[in-house]
């Protein structure tokens, strides 16, 4: 059972064998995925996505390093197919100051205007943040009396800055960052996470775990993230599995 709560196969990588990769994934052990919009066109290949595969769902919104493109139009346009079937959440949305562009200011205005949207159409949000611990904190702190639900996905701050999300009632997205060699302190934020809080997740095409580090990602290696993960907390394979999935079931409202 293995539910990949964040992927991308709108991504291009993938436009070669999208069709062949998605139909063998029940067969693999894979019974849900969530694919994450990043940008208007990749929300817009998602749309489509979760029309074509039953087991796939959707999540719609703009990734910090592409609110450049974001116009009140285009704010319309999320909003109205938020209420569309299968779409279970609003994100990636949230900010990434790894780049210099956008400007801050410019992507925390739509950080703050997705979220905003996410509370009016009553969906949890994913976030995804790099290099702003703060900021992020602070801007999901103004939205604490509104917020819906919400994962800090693709987790990568310390246990510190993990105490803040899990007051706050946040779940984490953990992938295949937690095998690699220098991911001491992830594991150690890990450590203090309870196990109703975690979600598995690829972000394929990337990320791929060990041994698949640099390779492209897909939601079949969450096995080896579930495997990692149950030896840091000491406990079976099979129970973080299902664990993680009724967590995300929970966290999506889905059946
Ligand atoms: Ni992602």
């Amino acid at each position: 059972m293995i539910f990949d709560t964040h992927a991308h196969y709108d991504d291009e990588i993938i436009n070669e064998d999208r069709d062949e990769l998605l139909w063998k994934m029940k067969e693999q052990g894979v019974d849900f995925i969530v694919n994450v919009g990043s940008s208007i066109a990749s929300t817009e290949k998602t749309l489509e996505l979760v029309e074509r595969y039953p087991f796939l769902y959707g999540s719609v919104g703009v990734h910090p390093s592409e609110t450049g493109e974001l116009t009140e139009n285009r704010m319309l346009w999320l909003e109205e197919v938020c209420s569309k079937e299968k779409i279970v959440a609003v994100g990636e949305i949230g900010l990434d100051y790894h780049w210099p562009e956008p400007e801050r200011e410019i992507q925390k205005k739509w950080f703050r205007r997705q979220l905003v949207l996410a509370s009016k159409v009553e969906l949890p949000v994913i976030i995804h943040s790099r290099d702003a611990a703060e900021d992020t904190l602070r801007i999901l702190k103004e939205w604490d009396k509104d917020k819906t639900g919400g994962v800090i996905h693709c987790f990568s701050y310390t246990k510190e800055i993990a105490r803040e999300y899990l007051s706050m009632g946040y779940y984490f997205g953990i992938g295949g960052v937690l095998t690699f060699k220098n991911a001491r302190k992830l594991a150690e934020a890990v450590e203090i996470i309870p196990m109703d809080k975690i979600l598995l997740e690829t972000d394929c095409p990337y990320l791929a775990p060990e041994p698949y580090r640099g390779k492209r990602n897909q939601s079949v290696y969450i096995d080896l993230v579930a495997e990692k993960l149950a030896e840091l907390k000491g406990i079976d394979k099979k129970e973080v599995l299902r664990i993680t999935s009724e967590n995300a079931k929970a966290f999506y409202h889905l059946k």
